[in-house]
């Protein structure tokens, strides 16, 4: 099988999707094809870098392996073939925002008109001016996207949402499926595997920006009442729009901040979600956060995070370097502090006992006559795609509250 990613036309056309010229769309593909490119057929000449030059230079010069990811780190950026490689794909991440927001200002207008249209019809937003932007969201524009989730190009519009959509396609190769949702599929296949009859009556997705994987849920749980918070009101904006557009009439999407969810109760949801999200957090709003999402799930429910892998002992310092790209390269701050911690750790002092914790894989499902597979589990893992692993706990029926597990 081919592996090729799909054409952007592949894409299903919800009405709330960024119309693309035939120019904006063929950079779209150039930008789907260079993504891959770089991920699965150069990606591994950095391994031959290493291999060849970089590590025999640095035992040569220390007298031992490297002991931690920075090192080899530092050893490659003097490396020509890996400086070639990152700005090339650093490039590729700047040039997709580029296309994505000229594609989303020329229709800017329009967009906003559709998504005030399906606003106000549904009633499915609730935006809430005096929630603010948590200050590492805005401290960088987040994998370079100008002004992050939450900026507005004018007063009220959806310019950051919609361009978030439009181009999530080029930055992952094409291997989240035609509406982006593979991640959300892949959820609920697993939750409906795991658990057939159960039916959850309040899920909260946190960090939901358009709910790419929020909708899939509301739609595969029809008679759940879904809550999809973010702090963002462009993206919210745009993700209430497109969901109405879509025909997902059970999902609100509400202004909050997730590290204060006192507008819920005690025990309020049966299943509380993320979606590659805590990556982009901060080392104190995490675990703040996750000991909100403790206090707001029900005894018996479900807490699923959705990320990719934690490094660990057994994942290869090489490996672990290569994941930590977008940290240094693509102003993702939190992403190797994150991804360095014992995510099963950091849960328990939210309150989830070691015991009641799983991890378990999940690979985006997606459509396969249009979005083949790649033929290497290992080129669609470097493009951090379409393999992630879902970081879970059933809250215990006798949970046991922050303080006692802190104690
Ligand atoms: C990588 S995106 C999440 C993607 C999304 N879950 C999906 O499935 O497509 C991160 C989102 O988290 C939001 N966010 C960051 N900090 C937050 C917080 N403390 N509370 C709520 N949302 C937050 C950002 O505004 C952004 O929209």
């Amino acid at each position: 099988m081919s592996d090729l990613p799909p054409p952007y036309t592949a894409l299903t056309r919800h009405p709330m999707l960024p119309r693309t010229s035939h120019d904006e769309a063929a950079r779209f593909n150039f930008l789907t094809h260079l993504n891959r490119y770089l991920s699965g057929t150069l990606g591994p000449g950095n391994r031959l870098a290493y291999d060849t030059r970089v590590l025999p230079a640095f035992r040569a010069e220390h007298g031992r392996d490297p002991g931690h990811r920075y090192e080899i780190r530092d050893a490659m950026n003097q490396d020509p073939f890996h400086r070639m490689w990152s700005a090339l794909k650093r490039n590729s991440m700047e040039m997709r925002q580029h296309n994505g927001r000229q594609t989303v200002l020329r229709q800017l207008d329009e967009l906003d008109a559709l998504a005030r249209q399906f606003n106000e019809h549904s009633g499915q937003l609730e935006l809430d001016p005096a929630v603010e932007q948590p200050d590492y969201q805005t401290a960088v524009d987040i994998h370079c996207q100008p002004g992050g989730y939450h900026s507005e190009e004018r007063p009220g519009d959806v310019s950051a949402g919609a361009n978030y959509d439009v181009g999530i396609f080029a930055t992952t190769g094409g291997a989240l499926g035609g509406l982006n949702d593979g991640g959300g599929q892949a959820v609920v296949a697993w939750a409906k595997r795991e658990r057939p009859d159960w039916q959850p009556r309040r899920i909260l997705d946190v960090g939901a920006t358009v709910g790419h994987n929020a909708v899939p849920i509301a739609l595969a749980y029809p008679d759940a009442e879904v809550i999809a918070i973010d702090t963002a009101g462009p993206s919210l904006r745009y993700g209430a729009a497109r969901a109405a557009g879509l025909g997902a009439k059970n999902i609100r999407f509400v202004q909050a901040n997730g590290e204060d969810l006192s507008r819920f109760p005690d025990n309020h949801f049966d299943w509380v979600q993320t979606t590659m999200f805590l990556h982009e957090l901060s080392a104190t709003s995490m675990p703040k956060l996750l000991v909100e999402c403790h206090r707001v799930l029900k005894p018996g429910g479900l807490i699923l995070h959705v990320e990719q892998p934690q490094y660990s002992d057994a994942m290869p310092l090489f490996e672990q370097f290569m994941r930590d790209w977008d940290a240094f390269n693509n102003n993702e701050p939190f992403w190797s502090a994150m991804h360095g911690q014992d995510l099963k750790d950091v849960m328990a002092r939210a309150g989830f006992p070691r015991d009641s914790q799983f991890v378990v894989g999940v690979r985006a499902v997606v459509d396969r006559s249009i979005f083949p597979a790649a033929e290497s589990e290992e080129q669609e893992d470097y493009g951090r795609a379409a393999v992630w692993n879902a970081y879970g706990a059933w809250k215990p029926a006798e949970a046991k509250g922050f303080g006692e597990l802190a104690a």
